[in-house]
């Protein structure tokens, strides 16, 4: 069991934020990546066409043989966390709560902001979350749809990043909140600039983060860590692996992970 990978996905280089931070922490884990290039951007998307594909993708890790499936994807999770773990009998987890309990621990002046997708804004999946632990707390959110294909190009500190950023990030600045929450995993490549606009009195929760420690301590209840020898790790997408290696290579700071190709049809 030990051996078996633990499985990620997201409609592309994003949940490789979550990844990257969870080599971090459980370094000799098998770990199989899902990209669904193809398909991006998952935040214009519907709720029926989220479930399937993400179920979809389940489907595609469970062959893998994966311990535990991440929907290293906050637009996935907000739309099919509760169907994925209602049709499959592994442990699968979102971004969402985590992020939701470290942003509550760490505001100070009870007013957090959250920046995420179209369809994870509209669905309030962030704000009725906070509401069910601290409802004390005002949430300010806004949406961001120019940031996911920054990232997928590699752009993360470009002037014209910057540019945007200070347009998507000034009514949340405007709000006064504390405590920021990057409610999209693409985002937490870009928060060089996000900080720098938002400035050092605000802190940013990157879900990335708060999940990896929530899988160490899911696979640590169950002894299921692996703890020797190296990593094994394979990365799909349904987009261009040229284009995917490009950027991954730039967002990871030279990632040499070789990337196959899985055509939709495999999916179905
Ligand atoms: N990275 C995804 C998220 O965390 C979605 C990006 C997109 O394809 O719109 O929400």
């Amino acid at each position: 069991m030990k051996e078996q990978p633990v499985g990620f996905l997201d409609s592309g280089l994003g949940g490789l934020s979550v990844v990257k931070e969870v080599k971090k922490l459980l370094p000799r884990e098998n770990i199989e990546y899902f990209a669904d290039n193809l398909r991006q951007p998952y935040g214009e998307k519907s709720q029926p066409e989220l479930v399937k594909y993400t179920l979809q993708i389940v489907n595609f890790l469970l062959k893998k043989k994966i311990k535990v499936c991440v929907i290293a994807c906050n637009t996935a999770t907000a739309a099919s966390l509760t169907q994925a773990k209602n049709i499959f009998n592994i442990p699968i987890m979102g971004v969402i709560q985590p992020a939701v309990q470290d942003a509550i621990k760490n505001t100070s002046n009870n007013r957090v902001g959250v920046i995420a997708t179209e369809f994870t804004t509209k669905n309030r999946a962030y704000p009725e979350e906070i509401k069910k632990i601290a409802p004390h707390i005002e949430v300010f959110t806004n949406f961001c749809p120019e940031f996911v294909p920054l990232v997928e190009s590699g752009k993360l500190t470009d002037p014209e990043t910057y540019t945007i950023a200070q347009i998507y990030l000034k009514p949340l600045k405007d709000a006064q909140i504390d405590t920021l929450i990057l409610g999209c995993s693409h985002y937490s490549f870009l928060k060089k600039v996000i900080s720098k606009i938002m400035g050092p009195e605000v802190i940013l929760i990157d879900p990335a983060i708060s999940t990896s420690l929530i899988l160490k301590e899911i696979l640590s209840q169950k002894e299921n860590i692996k703890e020797e020898g190296k990593s094994e790790e394979n990365y799909y997408t349904t987009g261009s692996p040229e284009k995917v290696e490009r950027t991954a290579k730039i967002i990871l700071n030279n990632n040499n992970s070789k990337i196959k190709k899985v055509k939709l049809k495999e999916l179905e």
